[in-house]
């Protein structure tokens, strides 16, 4: 389980669209992070140049000690679309993992050592699918094959485990038991874990730590207990919650002269808590 290391890392893509900005991070061996942000942030760009889908502009990324480059099979990854083959069982498509690390020659003739087996039999059961390892794929539930999406990156044997979005499609329960069966994974592989995610109460119930991006800047960097409704705010709407702060302290910020405008949700939604609890 590696350290991963952003060093200056920029991504920019065409003339001027800046993914990534000056991006320094170090995430420690067996961390389980969950980047955060607003759409175009920058979360899916920090996840591919991980795993060599896209390179960075200027700056190194580093994983245990190695720049990223085209052996990729010590990076896991779980996508929001699943990617099974449907018509394959949970058990066929979990043991695909092994496909990077025995080429895809030996695969396809159906070379699977006894190990490999063992391991997708493994994985299927760490995500609590052992008793459907013979299901067709296409027949799951979203969460099921989510699940066996999970179980197939663990048959990759990989030190770094990413998942973009894996819980975007998911009602909300189906949403946890997938967080769930993927933290306990990462425990039992002793796997680095980096995962976007949109739902903020489940990453809260899951993250150990948390990267809050915007526009391409990572301007948030804590734990838990730091991702308060102010980090929030910041985070998914950036100057409009300062101008929404401002107005909740002081009153009409000075020199604007005018009081929340029309797009101020966030005054609305802040404002009328004077009459709540502390008082009571
Ligand atoms: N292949 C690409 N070509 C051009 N621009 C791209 C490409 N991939 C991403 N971008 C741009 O880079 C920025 C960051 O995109 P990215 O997909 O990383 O955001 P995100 O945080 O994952 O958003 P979402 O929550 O919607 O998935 C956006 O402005 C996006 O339009
Ligand atoms: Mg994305």
């Amino acid at each position: 389980m590696p350290t991963v290391e952003f060093d200056s890392v920029s991504k920019v893509y065409g003339e001027d669209t800046v993914a990534l900005d000056d991006i320094d991070i170090t995430i420690e061996e067996g961390e389980f992070v969950i980047l955060l942000g607003p759409s175009g942030a920058g979360k899916s760009t920090m996840l591919r140049v991980l795993n060599g889908l896209t390179q960075p502009t200027t700056g190194t990324v580093e994983i245990g000690g190695q720049r990223v480059g085209d052996n990729r099979s010590e990076v896991g990854m779980v996508f929001q679309e699943h990617y099974l083959i449907e018509n394959m069982s949970a058990f066929a498509n979990a043991l695909s993992g092994a496909l990077s690390r025995n080429g895809i020659f030996r695969s396809a003739l159906g070379f699977h050592d006894r190990e490999d087996k063992l391991r997708a039999l493994e994985a299927l059961d760490t995500v609590g699918l052992l008793k459907e390892a013979d299901q067709r794929a296409g027949s799951m539930s979203g969460g099921q094959k989510q699940r066996v999406g999970i179980a197939r990156a663990l048959v990759q044997e990989p030190e770094l485990l990413l998942a973009d979005e894996p819980v975007a499609s998911l009602d909300p329960k189906a949403a946890r038991d997938v967080m769930r069966y993927l933290k306990v994974a990462a425990q039992e592989h002793d796997l680095t874990t980096i995962t976007s995610l949109h739902q903020v109460n489940i990453a809260r119930e899951f993250g150990d730590r948390f990267l809050g991006l915007r526009d391409g800047e990572v301007i948030f960097d804590g734990r838990t207990g730091d991702l308060t409704m102010e980090v929030m705010d910041e985070i998914y709407y950036g100057e409009d919650a300062e101008a929404a702060d401002i107005l909740d302290d002081d009153g009409p910020a000075a020199g604007t002269g005018t009081g929340p405008g029309p797009d101020s949700d966030l005054v609305e939604g802040t404002a009328p808590t004077g009459e709540g609890g502390e008082g009571a």
